[in-house]
């Protein structure tokens, strides 16, 4: 079963099979294994923080952590000092729109002191 929504003017989004699940906000700290708070959501209806994961040894600790389902969030995402993320792409490959309902300071996406980015889709 597929359902069809035109998320905005930008895109449209198609899921099939899976239910949506909105998600509350999202607090991922200290540990990639709490990335797994995100498993169901397809949604996150307020914020998502992915901050201090410093303890990371390589990229390859990512690797298990990909949220296909993911595609909005209606607040703002912040992401601060993790080491050994490279890519959001391939952590949020349907990532489409993070909505700015509530901004931080007046940003809807925050990206600082994350030394091994490379890519941001
Ligand atoms: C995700 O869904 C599965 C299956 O319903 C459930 O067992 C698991 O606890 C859920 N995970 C979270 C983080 O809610």
């Amino acid at each position: 079963m597929c359902r069809v929504g035109l998320l905005t003017v930008f895109g449209v989004f198609l899921v099939c099979g899976a239910r949506a699940e909105v998600c509350g906000s999202i607090d991922v700290r200290n540990s990639v294994s709490q990335l797994n708070k995100l498993e169901n959501c397809t949604e996150i209806a307020g914020t998502l923080f992915i901050v201090l994961i410093e303890k990371t040894k390589s990229e390859a600790d990512f690797e298990p952590y990909v949220f296909p389902k993911l595609q909005k969030v209606s607040e703002y995402v912040v992401i601060y000092k993790v080491t050994h993320l490279t890519s959001l792409g391939k952590l949020f490959p349907n990532l489409r729109l993070i909505r700015g309902l509530n901004l931080l300071v007046e940003y809807s996406l925050v990206l600082y002191n994350l030394p091994n980015l490379l890519e941001v889709s």
